[in-house]
């Protein structure tokens, strides 16, 4: 019989362990890495939205997240185009690659389709000083990949937008370091990040050509498994309007390939510092939601009470 509650105990507890933007404002003079201008000011810079309620990024506390029946899988439209990324731009404060018009998200408890306008990146100084914007459960990852969408029947006017506080939708993915002592993976980090180099100086861009879609670089991650909740824009003017979703499985990513952003471009001319530590701290929780227990996980606590019922019946 002990052995038997063992082995439900162990079924229960391999189940409990399967449930479970970017978008500079004109005028505010905001950055990363100094002490007049760092995040500790924006709510000063910019207070308009900075110091508002609903900010991000945020600690998801993954034992607080309710589940939401509505949070079904996305369908993610062109992310399989080889030609979607058009350029890539030095910003000053982090690398951006512009989209083009055709990639679409939809579904995953979105109100309406979303179109994609970006993705750009968040880091700190090499793995060893990890620089996602959120964290979970207290851990903060190497680096975060955030694509930014607007909601499709807005034609990509921002001003509307900014307008509707589910204006925007947010995709974010840590990238965790790759185990073992792989390097240049996996290719499709190796061949985004070899142009790294040609934007090494703020307000560079690079005219990407085609081979890399979006599929390629969110390699092995599951996209069903995801947080949700309602935040801002992570940078100033930190607008209020942003849909987020977090990814639960990371995007695994070699060493060297981590190091090479905090290693290779400027927040401004070559003789400048390089672009480091570029995440906001983290701010007052919110409520976050997830899937409902997937059909897995069910036939998985079934079977648990399946054993549990034949032990108790033996021993009648
Ligand atoms: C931020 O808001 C709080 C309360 O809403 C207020 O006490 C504080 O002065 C504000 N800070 C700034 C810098 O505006
Ligand atoms: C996480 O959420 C749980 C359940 O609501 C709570 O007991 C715990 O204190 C929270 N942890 C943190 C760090 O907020
Ligand atoms: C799911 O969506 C339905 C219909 O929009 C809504 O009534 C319900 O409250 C939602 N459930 C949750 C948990 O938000
Ligand atoms: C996806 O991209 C193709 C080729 O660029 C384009 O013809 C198609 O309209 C796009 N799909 C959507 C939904 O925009
Ligand atoms: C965006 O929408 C606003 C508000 O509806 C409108 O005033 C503005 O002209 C639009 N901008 C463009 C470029 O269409
Ligand atoms: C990684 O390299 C180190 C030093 O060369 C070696 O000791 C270690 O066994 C390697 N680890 C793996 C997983 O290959
Ligand atoms: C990109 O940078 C590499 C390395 O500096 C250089 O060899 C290459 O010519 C550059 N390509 C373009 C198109 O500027
Ligand atoms: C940025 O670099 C440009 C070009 O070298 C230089 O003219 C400018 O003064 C620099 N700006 C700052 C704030 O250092
Ligand atoms: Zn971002």
């Amino acid at each position: 019989m002990s052995k038997m509650i063992l082995l439900v105990a162990l079924v229960l507890t391999l189940c409990a362990l399967t449930l479970r933007v970017d978008c500079a404002a004109a005028g505010i003079d905001w950055c990363y890495h100094l002490p007049t201008c760092n995040d500790n000011n924006w709510a000063t810079i910019a207070p308009k939205y900075c110091n508002g309620s609903r900010q991000s990024p945020i600690n998801i506390n993954t034992t607080a997240a309710k589940t939401d029946e509505n949070l079904t899988e996305f369908t993610f439209t062109n992310f399989s185009s080889t030609t979607a990324q058009e350029t890539l731009e030095n910003t000053g404060k982090t690398v951006k690659v512009n989209l083009a018009s055709g990639v679409q998200i939809s579904g995953g408890g979105l109100s309406e389709a979303y179109s994609s306008l970006q993705f750009h990146l968040h880091w700190g100084n090499g793995p060893s000083i990890p620089g996602s914007e959120h964290t979970v459960d207290g851990k903060r990852y190497p680096m975060e990949l955030h694509i930014v969408n607007i909601k499709s029947s807005y034609n990509g006017n921002l001003t509307q937008a900014l307008a509707d506080s589910t204006g925007l939708a947010a995709l974010g993915f840590f990238i965790e370091e790759m185990s073992g002592n792989a390097t240049g993976e996996p290719a499709s980090w190796k061949t985004l990040t070899s142009y790294l180099a040609n934007i090494t100086n703020k307000g560079q861009t690079f005219t990407l050509p085609s081979g890399i879609s979006l599929d390629d670089l969110l390699v092995g991650v599951n996209r069903a498994k995801y947080y949700r909740y309602l935040g801002s824009l992570t940078t100033p003017a930190c607008n209020e309007v942003v849909v987020w979703t977090v990814f639960k499985e990371t995007i695994k990513v070699s060493k060297d390939l981590i190091d090479l952003f905090s290693n290779t471009v400027h927040i401004n001319d070559s003789s400048s510092a390089l672009i480091t530590n570029v995440f906001r701290q983290i701010q007052p929780d919110q409520p976050v939601t997830t899937q409902a227990a997937s059909s897995a996980s069910t036939t998985c606590y079934s079977m648990g009470l399946m054993v549990l019922s034949f032990a108790l019946w033996k021993n009648l």
